[in-house]
């Protein structure tokens, strides 16, 4: 299915479990957190119900599901329609550009993150956030991939992947931090590097 029906359909659904795990949550924003620089001109790309921009104090969000922008229009954030491979806006329009976990619902990394470059000012700043298929926990995504409306489509990368295609588009990764060991609802601990935490942030910048 495509990821903006899924979502138009799933919205409330997607939106329920984070109300239904709020420490995996504040996990999950501490370790966005920890990557992320200070920023004056900030987008969320694939922002979703809004829940990480609002935590962050960012405050535009593009989206192609329109439920999702729903959700995070009511949290007050600017959404502007659109997608990762076609960002609607000019060159060199902000300092940083996020993007969490919106990589497994993209065939190829590389146009997506071609348009984040291209929207980043010289020396700008990519923040990612994603599932980390080589993690211990990636084993139960993949077990339950078929049965799982989310992720039965989805296109699971580990992180050695995204760093390269990082590396490919022109951006420096700067910080690496992951946290989310088990599905239990608990502060979970940010460590710096990846390998153990399902849910893996990068700071990366324009090079
Ligand atoms: C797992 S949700 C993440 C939402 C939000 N970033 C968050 O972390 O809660 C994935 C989001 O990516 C959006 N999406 C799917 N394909 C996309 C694309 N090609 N470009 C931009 N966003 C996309 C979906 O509509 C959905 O809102």
């Amino acid at each position: 299915m495509n990821p903006s029906d899924l979502f138009d359909r799933l919205a409330n659904e997607y939106d329920q479990w984070f109300e239904d795990n709020p420490m995996i949550l504040a996990s999950e924003i501490e370790a966005v957190r920890q990557v992320t620089p200070s920023f004056a001109r900030a987008v969320e790309v694939g922002v979703g119900t809004g829940r990480f921009s609002e935590a962050l104090g960012v405050p535009l969000g593009v989206e192609p599901s329109f439920s999702m922008a729903r959700f995070a229009e009511n949290r007050g954030i600017t959404v502007v329609r659109g997608v990762a491979e076609a960002l609607p806006f000019h060159d060199a329009s902000f300092d940083t550009a996020f993007m969490i976990t919106v990589d497994c619902y993209l065939k190829s990394l590389a146009p997506a993150f071609a348009e984040c470059y291209r929207i980043l000012e010289p020396a700008g700043h990519l923040v990612i956030a994603h599932v980390d298929i080589d993690a211990p926990l990636g084993e139960v995504y993949r077990a339950e991939q078929e049965s799982d409306p989310f992720y039965r489509d989805a296109y699971f990368r580990g992180t050695g992947e995204v760093l390269r295609a990082l590396d490919d588009a022109g951006f420096e990764v700067q910080r690496i931090r992951q946290t989310v060991y088990s599905f239990e609802d608990i502060l979970h601990e940010v460590r710096p590097g990846h390998g153990e935490g399902v849910f893996v942030t990068l700071l990366a910048k324009k090079r």
